[in-house]
């Protein structure tokens, strides 16, 4: 990895440090003084106030700071087994305080309303579900989801824009 890469990648951390510090809590899975300040939000509200900064209101992300956009990939990558697993442990989702239940009802509405999926190719996330994947342990998560992407190929799903590859 060059060095300008690392830095990239130390400034996103950074970034998703900074948020998850500013709502009182930057701590892994299910943490629950985190998702108590966030009981009773609608999964629109939580996306806005945990996922929003770097994913944008919309879904799209920002190419040049490495975040994807949502619209093509977050279908093709819930409907495989390991893309699942991927998609709970993202670093904005790892650090984001949300509880289980919080983490599988944000996932759902990422794909209801910022995939670009029709009904026939959701999948949605029960909390069960989240907490089986979340317990799983995936060191590398970029590694990991490189993975992903060449199993996706592989059944002819392109991957969006991502400058890590
Ligand atoms: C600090 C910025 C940041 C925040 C906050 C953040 N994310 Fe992300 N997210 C990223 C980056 C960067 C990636 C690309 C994967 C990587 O580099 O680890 C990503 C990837 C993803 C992916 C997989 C998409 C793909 O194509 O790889 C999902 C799903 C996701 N994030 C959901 C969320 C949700 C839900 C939240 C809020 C709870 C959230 N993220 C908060 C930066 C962020």
């Amino acid at each position: 990895m060059r060095p300008g890469r690392l830095r990239r990648i130390a400034g996103v951390a950074a970034a998703a440090c900074l948020s998850a510090g500013a709502a009182g809590s930057a701590s892994g899975a299910d943490d629950a003084s985190g998702s108590r300040a966030l009981a009773g939000m609608s999964p629109k509200s939580l996306y806005l106030l945990r996922c929003s900064g770097c994913h944008r209101p919309d879904g799209q992300g920002a190419i040049s700071a490495g975040v994807p956009p949502f619209a093509g990939f977050m279908g093709p990558l819930t409907r495989d087994p390991m893309g699942r697993t991927y998609v709970t442990h993202v670093p904005g989702i790892a650090g984001s305080g949300l509880s289980n239940a919080q983490v599988a009802e944000v996932l759902n509405y990422v794909l209801e309303d910022l995939s670009a999926e029709g009904p026939e190719g959701r999948r949605p996330f029960s909390e069960a579900e989240v907490a089986r994947l979340r317990a799983q342990s995936i060191p590398d998560v970029v590694a990991y989801r490189r993975g992903v992407v060449a199993r996706l190929a592989k059944q002819g799903v392109p991957a969006v824009a991502y400058p890590w590859p």
